[in-house]
């Protein structure tokens, strides 16, 4: 067993990233205000939509999407099945009822294909991830005259068809928790092109001084938190090229020891928020092999929502829940970790 492990996941931090956040603390605005505001301009210019609000979490954006598209109860709301719980509980702090659609089994991605099967009069969103950093098919849903909310939790930065995710959908919405593509600790940003649904959104984020009276939130994001959003998006190119430069590495090194994800694709870019490989054996046994040489990998979704639920019906995300494995895939993971990881998985892959 080797003394140092390597972590599934990491932050990337750095000390321009708590200069940042002292500056904010030290100038005692520490609540919404100035510093939210440049991140959401920020933001809204990088993926190039009209405006940004930005939340206290994706979970926080995805709520206030569904408030902001006034989605409730007798609504039923798209969503793939191999997916976070987050998708699951927003619809149902709403009191919508989740319409479950099975997975690309190359992609991950949701199949447009099922999704056209299960949508009915009563369809009046689909919430679209773009899994694991690479776009799902956004053009083929979009075409279905639905509301999309693009969920780009996990894909800030990839591009489909010469666009940002998260330029493309009725509400786009972003996540900046601890360890994904960039950080703020929590946060949360939507995106869209219509200003109307922003100031619905904005006035959603928060309750106070108001004339009228409507359910409201306390969704906010702090200074402190967007200080350090602005300090990471400065850095969000660095941090997928190096994402990208390691899938290269492990694509190359693992050809033929198991089954790898595809690195480019003819109209879209994957920025590898995971690198998700297909084992023949026993993922909980390759996770306590692996873990016990001191890498840390990971199920890529902890359960499908069809298993919470007891559906049946999902065998695309049924076997990706029974042969993938997440590896570890960080800027700050070193070549001599990069290494590491390498020789334990080769050496896993030929004893299992
Ligand atoms: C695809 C996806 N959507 C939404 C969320 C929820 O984001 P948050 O944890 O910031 O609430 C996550 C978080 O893991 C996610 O991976």
């Amino acid at each position: 067993m080797n003394n140092t492990v390597i972590p599934h996941s990491r932050p990337s931090l750095d000390r321009n990233d708590s200069d940042a956040v002292s500056r904010v603390i030290r100038s005692g605005n520490i609540a919404q205000g100035k510093i939210v505001a440049e991140f959401e301009r920020e933001m809204a210019t990088y993926i190039g939509s009209r405006g940004a609000i930005a939340t206290s979490s994706g979970t926080a954006s995805l709520h206030l999407a569904l408030v902001a598209l006034e989605i409730g109860h007798g609504d039923h709301v798209a969503i793939p099945s191999f997916v976070c719980t987050a998708l699951l509980n927003v619809i149902r702090y709403v009191g919508a009822t989740p319409i479950l659609v099975d997975i690309n089994r190359e992609t991950y991605n949701m199949d447009t294909r099922h999704l056209k099967k299960k949508i009915t009069r009563s369809t009046k969103a689909i919430i679209l991830p773009h899994l694991f950093g690479l776009p799902a098919d956004i053009d083929d849903v979009i075409s279905l005259g639905i509301p999309v909310i693009e969920d780009c939790a996990q894909s800030v930065g990839a591009v489909y068809r010469g666009k940002m995710v998260g330029s493309y959908g009725t509400l786009s919405c972003f996540s900046f928790y601890a360890t994904k593509v960039f950080s703020t600790g929590e946060g949360g940003m939507v995106t869209s092109n219509s200003k109307k649904l922003l100031k619905k959104i904005s006035d959603l984020r928060e309750y106070d001084n108001r004339k009228n009276y409507i359910t409201r939130y306390n969704y906010k994001m702090t200074d402190i938190h967007a200080a350090l959003g602005l300090s990471q998006l400065k850095k969000l190119k660095t941090f997928l090229t190096k994402r990208v430069s390691i899938a290269e590495i492990y694509s190359s090194e693992l050809q033929g020891f198991c089954k790898i994800p595809s690195l480019s694709y003819e109209d879209r870019s994957h920025i590898f928020y995971r690198f998700i490989i297909q084992i023949s054996g026993s993922v909980s046994n390759a996770l306590r092999q692996i873990s016990q040489q001191g890498v840390m990998c990971a199920r890529p979704i902890y359960k499908p929502i069809h298993k919470y639920l007891h559906f049946s019906g999902f065998p695309a995300s049924e076997l990706a829940q029974k042969n993938s494995l997440s590896l570890p895939i960080y800027p700050t993971l070193s070549k001599r970790e990069i290494c590491t990881v390498l020789d334990v998985l080769k050496k896993y892959c030929t004893t299992s």
